[in-house]
């Protein structure tokens, strides 16, 4: 009891920034490159899941999951990597999903900290590149933890760099594996997305889509949490 808010940590991908059609194509040509059929529907799966994992679940789902040596999966990964990354190259501030820029401007007017918790290794020039760069406090390299989500890891460390108890932490994700990281370290959850799938993922609160996204409200349902 008598818990505040004291942080907010943000995913990127799908959150801030719509980049699952970019992470899509370039995972679609590489896929079709090695003879490997690639579906909207299949990149879903994707979500917060990192790089190389991403990588096994294609090989798996093409039926050739022990095919390839550690460094050709490395070369794979390099190839849709190098991809995506010219891909970015064209990423603008009009890219930031709407309602993003209002309300790291509310919590900056309210003192709430502010880090990002993101799977991609890609996140600190996608935030350069929207322009964003200076709200954020922390950013994780997902490199610097054990596991990637589900595992809490990645939102513990964005907590502990920014000196807030977990139980103080909001945590903004748009994927399964996301929210279960969130709830894992302890988080109040806010999952951006479909209901059904947020609520059954674990989270605390679902928007469906960021411009619901307000200080005030989620402080509301936080104290009402407790
Ligand atoms: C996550 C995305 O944020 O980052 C995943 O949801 C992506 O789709 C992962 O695979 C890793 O991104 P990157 O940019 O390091 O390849
Ligand atoms: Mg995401």
């Amino acid at each position: 009891m008598g818990e505040m808010v004291k942080a907010v940590i943000f995913d990127l991908d799908g959150v801030i920034v719509d980049t699952a059609e970019w992470h899509y194509f370039a995972w679609k040509d590489l896929a079709n490159s090695i003879g490997i059929d690639f579906s909207r529907e299949f990149n879903e799966e994707l979500k917060g899941i990192s790089r190389m994992g991403s990588l096994e679940k294609i090989l798996e789902h093409g039926g050739v999951a022990g095919k390839y040596s550690d460094e050709e999966k490395i070369e794979l990964a390099t190839v849709k990597n190098t991809n995506y990354v010219q891909l970015l190259t064209q990423m603008k501030p009009d890219d930031i999903l709407p309602g993003i820029r209002e309300f790291l401007e509310q919590l900056k007017d309210n003192n709430i900290k502010i880090g990002l918790a993101s799977a991609s290794k890609n996140a600190p020039a996608i935030l350069d590149y929207l322009k964003l760069t200076d709200y954020f406090e922390t950013v994780i390299n997902p490199d610097e933890v054990a596991k990637g989500k589900p595992a809490p890891d990645i939102f513990l460390r964005a907590a502990e760099n920014l000196s807030v108890p977990p139980s103080e932490c909001i945590g903004i994700e748009d994927a399964t594996a996301g929210i279960q990281a969130i709830k894992e370290a302890g988080m109040f959850a806010v999952g951006v997305g479909t209901k059904e799938v947020m609520v059954e993922a674990g989270a605390d609160l679902v928007l469906e889509s960021t411009t619901e996204l307000d200080l005030k409200s989620i402080k509301r349902e936080f104290l009402q949490k407790e």
